[in-house]
């Protein structure tokens, strides 16, 4: 059973705590039946098993890009690098007629597959594995079948606003 502690716990103290976790950003992607491209910029993906290789992450219910996610089998994580905060604001931008427009993707790979962003630290392909509800989000397991390094170079940081790591 679930508690609601909504009324012991403000949202707005619970924002600002979990800001203090600083994570990395990751655009994830997929193609949709019709082969439209779809793309969110999240924080919250992580590994999460090993053995299988699992990795999740979770997707707000009222996103615009839900219920392609909801639907889809596979997914891919595009990592992104410190240069690429546009690519973020731009997969998390509202309104935009085509968050793909004028975005540079890896080349080379079939159609059907979930499109991969060009210029990223690293990219997972990945086969769903489960969807848990999680309060007002939806988390979405995936099984990791490929791995991709890219880029060498530092992460985009998010710690209450986008972050680069500092040089001693
Ligand atoms: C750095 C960053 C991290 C985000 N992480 C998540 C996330 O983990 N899950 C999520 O549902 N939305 C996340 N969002 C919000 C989505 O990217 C997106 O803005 C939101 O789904 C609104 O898109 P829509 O216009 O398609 O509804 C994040 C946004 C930013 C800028």
């Amino acid at each position: 059973m679930t508690q609601d502690n909504s009324e012991t716990v403000s949202e707005s103290d619970f924002r600002a705590l979990c800001g203090r976790f600083a994570t990395g950003v990751a655009v994830i992607t997929a193609r949709r039946h019709d082969g439209r491209q779809e793309g969110v910029t999240v924080n919250s993906f992580t590994s999460l098993s090993l053995k299988p290789p699992l990795v999740l992450f979770c997707l707000d219910y009222d996103a615009g890009t839900f219920p392609a996610f909801d639907k889809t089998r596979h997914f891919a994580v595009n990592i992104l690098g410190v240069d690429q905060q546009g690519i973020s604001d731009r997969f998390a931008g509202v309104g935009l007629e085509d968050r793909f427009d004028g975005v540079d993707l890896v080349t080379d790979r079939d159609e059907t597959l979930p499109p991969l962003i060009a210029g990223c630290l690293g990219y997972l392909t990945c086969e769903v594995e489960a969807r848990h509800p999680g309060g007002d989000h939806r988390i979405i397991v995936g099984r990791v079948q490929e791995i991709m390094f890219g880029e060498d170079a530092d992460p985009l940081l998010y710690f209450g606003g986008y972050r680069k790591i500092a040089k001693n």
